[in-house]
């Protein structure tokens, strides 16, 4: 089969760290792992700059059109007094409203050259590989009543509201259950059931999608912060951990932490499952942004960018053996030494953009 693949590179380091991106999917398609229809379109302040807006309604169709969607980053100082709709971000956020991506992925791979990197012990922490689902579009932060009140004393009152109903937790269940299997095959439900109504729906709602349809997978509950402080004490674990959007914001960034620079983290968020195709909406991107201070010199880490390509590969098109086999390419690399500035150690000689995606290319060559 054919992978359609539309690539938006957006601003700052976006292009660049797309460009190594690019040549790993060229490498893929001339030694025949796989066929990709790639497209390139602009987003951001690019597409702003061009179109007046942050994403064309064509590339919003291109998006709809193609089996996943691999995203750069946005913003910079230009766009800073463009109209708050136009505003770079926004063509991130219609994207995943319009593609409805509920599900949010955040690996946290530790390589092993890289173990020393950590806030944690190098052997707590060497070989890591899990991933928080996060549910992206309900919860606290979007559940009505929000708002700030003044009460008659003068007294001011601040309300969110914790909101999930049983379709929600369901599939996110599902990706989480889903995901579980292309890996090894457990999941950890993190939920405060103790102290919140939405915690007792949540439990019980898992455990109920568990029993029906994924019993062959080992779940297990876990308190929301019991599971903050096990991610810290012993991260190994775990495998797949899936929670609200409140819990999964901050446990993802405690994982994030566990592994390393902000250069090295992929992520992916999934929108539902067609029923006719059995087919995800995807999009997949780095978890930082354009970077300014360094973009257009040769600084950026393409890692976290091409991590989200091995994700795209294992989840959206089933390439498990091209994915793992990126993966590996890329802690060769690492382990041979290749360093870009932002993981190099002091005094030690870094490696460009490019010169890291060329070490990857040549460890993918030689595997
Ligand atoms: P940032 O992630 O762009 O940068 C934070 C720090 O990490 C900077 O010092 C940067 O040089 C470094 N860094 C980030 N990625 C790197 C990489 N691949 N290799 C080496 N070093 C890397 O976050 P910041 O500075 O808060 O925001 C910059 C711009 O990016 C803003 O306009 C912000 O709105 C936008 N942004 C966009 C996101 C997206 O497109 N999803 C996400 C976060 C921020
Ligand atoms: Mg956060």
């Amino acid at each position: 089969a054919t992978h359609k693949l539309l690539l938006l590179p957006g601003d700052g380091i976006g292009p660049e760290v797309m460009g190594e991106v690019e040549k790993i999917v060229s490498w893929l398609s001339k030694e025949g792992v796989a066929s990709f229809e790639t497209e390139r379109d602009l987003v951001g302040g690019a597409a702003y700059d061009t179109h007046g807006k942050s994403i064309s309604d064509e590339t919003m169709r291109l998006a709809d059109a193609a089996d996943a969607v691999l995203f750069g980053a946005v913003g910079g100082a230009k766009w800073a007094s463009v109209p708050y709709e136009h505003r770079p971000e926004a063509g991130l956020l219609r994207l995943r409203k319009d593609l409805g991506l509920f599900a949010n992925l955040r690996p946290a791979i530790c390589y092993p050259a890289l173990a020393s990197a950590s806030s944690l012990k190098p052997e707590l922490v060497e070989g890591l590989d899990i991933v928080i689902v996060r549910e992206l579009t309900g919860g606290v932060y979007f559940g009505e009543p929000k708002e700030i009140v003044t009460l008659e004393n003068g007294e001011k009152r601040a309300v969110d509201t914790q909101l999930y109903t049983t379709g929600e937790i369901d599939r996110i269940a599902r990706v989480a259950f889903d995901l579980a299997r292309k890996r090894r095959n457990k999941v950890s439900s993190a939920e405060k059931h103790n102290v919140m109504k939405s915690g007792v729906l949540w439990k019980e709602v898992v455990t109920r999608v568990h029993a029906q349809d994924f019993s062959d997978v080992t779940l297990e509950h876990v308190l929301a912060d019991n599971c903050a402080m096990q991610l810290v004490r012993y991260p190994k674990q775990y495998d797949v951990i899936v929670c609200d959007n409140l819990f999964g914001d901050i446990l993802s960034d405690v994982a994030a932490m566990l592994t390393g620079s902000l250069g090295m983290l992929p992520s992916a968020s999934l929108g539902a499952e067609d029923p006719q195709t059995g087919k995800r909406k995807a999009l997949y991107e780095p978890v930082h942004g354009s970077a300014p201070d360094i973009a257009g010199r040769g600084l950026a880490n393409p890692i976290a960018m091409i991590g989200s390509l091995a994700m795209c590969l294992r989840y959206s098109f089933g390439l498990i053996e091209a994915a793992d086999r990126l993966e590996a390419a890329i802690t060769e690399a690492l382990a041979s030494g290749s360093r870009t500035k932002d993981i190099a150690s002091e005094g030690a000689n870094a490696v460009s953009t490019s010169e890291m995606g060329d070490a990857i290319v040549a460890a993918l060559g030689r595997g």
